[in-house]
Protein backbone atom coordinates (compact mmCIF):
# COMPACT_ATOMS: atom_id res chain seq x y z
CA UNK A 1 0.00 0.00 0.00
CA UNK A 2 1.24 3.68 -1.07
CA UNK A 3 0.70 5.28 2.50
CA UNK A 4 2.63 2.22 4.37
CA UNK A 5 5.59 2.69 1.56
CA UNK A 6 5.26 6.64 2.90
CA UNK A 7 5.72 6.02 6.18
CA UNK A 8 8.57 3.31 5.87
CA UNK A 9 10.31 5.90 3.90
CA UNK A 10 9.89 8.85 6.28
CA UNK A 11 10.76 6.81 9.45
CA UNK A 12 14.25 6.08 7.47
CA UNK A 13 14.66 8.99 6.46
CA UNK A 14 13.70 10.98 10.21
CA UNK A 15 12.45 8.50 12.68
CA UNK A 16 8.80 9.85 12.33
CA UNK A 17 5.72 8.91 10.17
CA UNK A 18 2.05 8.89 10.24
CA UNK A 19 0.38 5.71 9.12
CA UNK A 20 -3.89 5.46 8.17
CA UNK A 21 -5.59 2.70 10.13
CA UNK A 22 -8.92 1.12 9.28
CA UNK A 23 -12.15 1.58 9.70
CA UNK A 24 -12.39 -1.57 11.95
CA UNK A 25 -9.12 -0.34 14.08
CA UNK A 26 -10.55 2.78 14.73
CA UNK A 27 -14.07 1.51 16.27
CA UNK A 28 -12.00 -0.81 18.36
CA UNK A 29 -9.64 2.06 19.63
CA UNK A 30 -12.90 3.97 20.61
CA UNK A 31 -13.91 0.83 22.26
CA UNK A 32 -10.55 1.03 24.36
CA UNK A 33 -10.73 4.78 25.41
CA UNK A 34 -14.07 4.99 25.87
CA UNK A 35 -14.30 1.82 27.83
CA UNK A 36 -11.57 2.57 30.47
CA UNK A 37 -13.69 4.52 32.70
CA UNK A 38 -15.92 1.77 33.35
CA UNK A 39 -13.36 -0.60 34.93
CA UNK A 40 -13.81 -0.96 38.26
CA UNK A 41 -10.89 -0.57 40.91
CA UNK A 42 -11.52 -4.13 42.01
CA UNK A 43 -10.74 -5.46 38.37
CA UNK A 44 -7.74 -3.10 37.66
CA UNK A 45 -6.53 -4.04 41.58
CA UNK A 46 -7.29 -8.29 40.86
CA UNK A 47 -5.74 -8.21 36.72
CA UNK A 48 -2.33 -6.23 37.86
CA UNK A 49 0.65 -8.46 36.83
CA UNK A 50 4.19 -6.35 38.12
CA UNK A 51 6.46 -9.18 36.96
CA UNK A 52 4.76 -9.15 33.68
CA UNK A 53 4.13 -5.45 32.87
CA UNK A 54 0.88 -6.86 32.19
CA UNK A 55 -2.30 -5.71 33.04
CA UNK A 56 -3.15 -2.57 35.30
CA UNK A 57 -0.79 -0.27 36.98
CA UNK A 58 -1.98 2.74 39.41
CA UNK A 59 -0.92 6.10 39.07
CA UNK A 60 2.70 7.23 38.79
CA UNK A 61 4.04 3.66 38.73
CA UNK A 62 5.78 4.55 35.62
CA UNK A 63 8.58 7.29 34.65
CA UNK A 64 10.59 8.41 31.79
CA UNK A 65 13.69 10.42 33.75
CA UNK A 66 13.48 9.92 37.12
CA UNK A 67 11.90 7.95 39.36
CA UNK A 68 11.14 11.41 41.58
CA UNK A 69 8.93 12.68 38.40
CA UNK A 70 6.86 9.85 37.44
CA UNK A 71 4.57 9.62 34.56
CA UNK A 72 1.10 11.65 35.49
CA UNK A 73 -1.17 9.08 34.08
CA UNK A 74 -2.46 5.10 35.15
CA UNK A 75 -1.77 2.34 32.44
CA UNK A 76 -3.38 -0.93 30.94
CA UNK A 77 -0.45 -3.26 29.59
CA UNK A 78 -1.52 -6.11 27.05
CA UNK A 79 1.22 -8.75 25.99
CA UNK A 80 -0.12 -11.67 23.72
CA UNK A 81 2.30 -13.81 25.24
CA UNK A 82 0.84 -13.71 28.66
CA UNK A 83 -2.64 -14.28 27.24
CA UNK A 84 -2.94 -17.63 28.07
CA UNK A 85 -2.25 -16.84 31.66
CA UNK A 86 -5.28 -14.94 31.88
CA UNK A 87 -8.23 -17.42 30.90
CA UNK A 88 -9.44 -18.00 34.38
CA UNK A 89 -10.19 -14.08 34.96
CA UNK A 90 -13.69 -12.91 33.72
CA UNK A 91 -12.58 -9.93 32.70
CA UNK A 92 -10.99 -11.32 29.41
CA UNK A 93 -14.53 -11.41 28.78
CA UNK A 94 -14.88 -7.53 28.63
CA UNK A 95 -15.94 -5.28 25.55
CA UNK A 96 -12.76 -3.78 26.54
CA UNK A 97 -10.76 -6.60 26.39
CA UNK A 98 -11.92 -7.66 23.59
CA UNK A 99 -11.13 -4.31 21.30
CA UNK A 100 -7.87 -4.67 22.89
CA UNK A 101 -7.27 -8.29 21.97
CA UNK A 102 -8.74 -7.62 18.14
CA UNK A 103 -6.57 -4.00 18.09
CA UNK A 104 -3.31 -5.40 18.72
CA UNK A 105 -4.03 -8.61 16.33
CA UNK A 106 -4.37 -5.90 13.48
CA UNK A 107 -1.84 -3.42 14.79
CA UNK A 108 0.74 -6.31 14.82
CA UNK A 109 0.58 -7.41 11.26
CA UNK A 110 0.83 -3.08 10.57
CA UNK A 111 3.77 -3.28 12.35
CA UNK A 112 5.61 -6.16 10.59
CA UNK A 113 4.66 -5.07 7.02
CA UNK A 114 6.25 -1.23 8.41
CA UNK A 115 9.20 -3.13 9.09
CA UNK A 116 9.42 -5.24 6.29
CA UNK A 117 9.12 -1.75 4.03
CA UNK A 118 11.65 -0.07 6.22
CA UNK A 119 14.00 -3.45 6.08
CA UNK A 120 13.58 -3.22 2.30
CA UNK A 121 14.58 0.66 1.96
CA UNK A 122 18.43 -0.57 3.49
CA UNK A 123 18.25 -3.67 1.35
CA UNK A 124 17.81 -6.39 4.39
CA UNK A 125 15.94 -9.60 4.39
CA UNK A 126 12.61 -8.88 6.64
CA UNK A 127 12.97 -9.33 10.32
CA UNK A 128 10.88 -12.51 11.50
CA UNK A 129 7.36 -12.02 13.66
CA UNK A 130 8.06 -9.67 16.16
CA UNK A 131 4.18 -10.08 17.80
CA UNK A 132 5.02 -12.31 20.97
CA UNK A 133 7.80 -9.87 21.83
CA UNK A 134 5.85 -6.47 21.29
CA UNK A 135 2.80 -5.21 23.59
CA UNK A 136 -0.06 -2.77 23.55
CA UNK A 137 -0.30 0.25 26.09
CA UNK A 138 -2.81 2.54 26.88
CA UNK A 139 -2.19 5.66 29.01
CA UNK A 140 -4.78 7.48 31.04
CA UNK A 141 -4.08 10.81 32.15
CA UNK A 142 -6.42 12.25 34.57
CA UNK A 143 -7.93 15.32 33.93
CA UNK A 144 -5.98 16.35 37.53
CA UNK A 145 -2.60 16.52 35.54
CA UNK A 146 -3.49 19.46 34.76
CA UNK A 147 -2.85 20.85 38.49
CA UNK A 148 0.38 19.90 38.15
CA UNK A 149 2.63 22.88 37.76
CA UNK A 150 4.97 20.48 35.72
CA UNK A 151 5.90 21.26 32.29
CA UNK A 152 5.55 17.84 31.22
CA UNK A 153 2.79 15.07 31.68
CA UNK A 154 5.35 12.48 30.63
CA UNK A 155 9.23 13.74 30.33
CA UNK A 156 11.15 14.10 26.93
CA UNK A 157 12.54 10.34 26.19
CA UNK A 158 12.69 7.95 23.71
CA UNK A 159 11.14 4.65 23.92
CA UNK A 160 13.44 2.22 23.26
CA UNK A 161 11.95 0.01 21.03
CA UNK A 162 12.43 -0.79 17.38
CA UNK A 163 9.21 1.38 16.90
CA UNK A 164 6.12 2.74 18.72
CA UNK A 165 2.78 3.17 17.13
CA UNK A 166 0.78 5.95 19.19
CA UNK A 167 -2.60 7.13 18.92
CA UNK A 168 -3.81 9.88 21.67
CA UNK A 169 -7.18 11.47 22.07
CA UNK A 170 -6.44 14.78 21.87
CA UNK A 171 -3.28 17.23 21.67
CA UNK A 172 -0.19 17.04 24.17
CA UNK A 173 2.03 14.78 22.04
CA UNK A 174 5.10 16.48 20.84
CA UNK A 175 8.48 15.30 19.19
CA UNK A 176 11.63 17.12 20.64
CA UNK A 177 14.16 18.18 18.19
CA UNK A 178 17.01 20.09 19.48
CA UNK A 179 15.74 22.60 21.73
CA UNK A 180 12.14 22.84 19.86
CA UNK A 181 8.99 20.86 20.81
CA UNK A 182 6.86 20.44 17.76
CA UNK A 183 3.85 19.13 18.01
CA UNK A 184 2.07 15.91 16.51
CA UNK A 185 -1.28 16.40 14.93
CA UNK A 186 -2.95 13.47 13.60
CA UNK A 187 -6.23 12.61 11.61
CA UNK A 188 -8.91 10.99 13.21
CA UNK A 189 -7.87 7.58 11.51
CA UNK A 190 -3.78 8.55 11.76
CA UNK A 191 -1.68 7.08 14.02
CA UNK A 192 1.99 8.13 14.67
CA UNK A 193 5.21 5.96 14.25
CA UNK A 194 8.57 7.01 15.79
CA UNK A 195 11.41 5.14 15.90
CA UNK A 196 13.34 3.89 18.83
CA UNK A 197 16.90 3.18 20.26
CA UNK A 198 16.65 -0.52 19.48
CA UNK A 199 16.06 1.02 15.09
CA UNK A 200 18.82 3.31 15.86
CA UNK A 201 20.97 0.26 16.56
CA UNK A 202 19.91 -2.26 14.30
CA UNK A 203 20.33 0.14 11.79
CA UNK A 204 23.71 1.20 12.35
CA UNK A 205 22.84 4.95 13.08
CA UNK A 206 21.14 5.39 10.24
CA UNK A 207 17.58 6.32 11.75
CA UNK A 208 17.50 8.72 14.82
CA UNK A 209 15.33 7.69 17.54
CA UNK A 210 11.91 10.47 18.00
CA UNK A 211 12.51 11.91 21.41
CA UNK A 212 8.98 12.87 22.66
CA UNK A 213 7.25 14.04 25.52
CA UNK A 214 3.29 14.77 26.32
CA UNK A 215 2.48 18.57 27.61
CA UNK A 216 1.00 19.17 30.73
CA UNK A 217 -2.37 20.48 29.51
CA UNK A 218 -3.06 23.95 30.26
CA UNK A 219 -7.11 23.55 31.79
CA UNK A 220 -8.03 20.63 33.53
CA UNK A 221 -9.16 17.93 30.53
CA UNK A 222 -8.76 14.08 30.52
CA UNK A 223 -6.32 12.37 27.80
CA UNK A 224 -5.73 8.88 26.69
CA UNK A 225 -3.00 7.65 24.50
CA UNK A 226 -2.99 3.76 22.98
CA UNK A 227 0.51 2.88 22.31
CA UNK A 228 1.78 -0.48 20.49
CA UNK A 229 5.69 -0.83 21.68
CA UNK A 230 7.50 -3.45 18.78
CA UNK A 231 10.48 -5.30 19.95
CA UNK A 232 12.29 -7.73 17.86
CA UNK A 233 12.20 -11.56 18.88
CA UNK A 234 14.66 -12.75 20.61
CA UNK A 235 15.35 -15.47 19.03
CA UNK A 236 15.99 -13.87 15.58
CA UNK A 237 19.92 -13.55 14.50
CA UNK A 238 19.69 -10.14 13.39
CA UNK A 239 21.97 -8.04 11.04
CA UNK A 240 22.54 -4.88 11.12
CA UNK A 241 21.25 -2.66 8.39
CA UNK A 242 24.52 -1.18 7.07
CA UNK A 243 27.37 -2.70 8.30
CA UNK A 244 25.70 -5.79 7.55
CA UNK A 245 27.09 -7.52 11.21
CA UNK A 246 25.34 -9.54 13.66
CA UNK A 247 24.06 -7.70 16.31
CA UNK A 248 22.11 -9.01 19.60
CA UNK A 249 19.55 -6.33 21.02
CA UNK A 250 18.14 -8.63 23.74
CA UNK A 251 20.16 -7.25 26.73
CA UNK A 252 19.26 -3.44 25.08
CA UNK A 253 15.74 -4.30 24.84
CA UNK A 254 15.83 -4.99 28.37
CA UNK A 255 17.85 -2.09 29.97
CA UNK A 256 15.44 -0.12 28.15
CA UNK A 257 12.34 -1.66 29.23
CA UNK A 258 13.98 -1.42 32.94
CA UNK A 259 14.81 2.20 32.76
CA UNK A 260 11.49 2.81 32.73
CA UNK A 261 10.76 1.40 36.01
CA UNK A 262 9.30 -1.78 34.77
CA UNK A 263 10.50 -5.40 35.80
CA UNK A 264 13.08 -6.93 33.31
CA UNK A 265 11.77 -9.25 30.48
CA UNK A 266 11.37 -13.25 31.12
CA UNK A 267 11.30 -14.78 27.77
CA UNK A 268 14.98 -12.79 27.10
FE1 LIG B 1 7.07 7.45 24.87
Amino acid sequence: MTHIKTCCESIARSGFGTLQISDAMLQDYRKIVHGYSAISQATKASFSFVQDTDGFFPFGAEYSLSEEHPDLCERFCYWPVHASKRTAFEFIRSDFFSAVDTFERQISELAQELMDGICAEFGVPPLASMRLASYMQLCVYDAQAASSDRRFAQDPHEDGHLLSFIKPNREGLVLVRGGSLEPVRLLESEVAVLAGSLLTELSDYAIPAAYHAVLTPRKPVARSSLIYFVNPCPDQVLTGFCRRQAINLNRTVNARHTSFGNQPIQLL
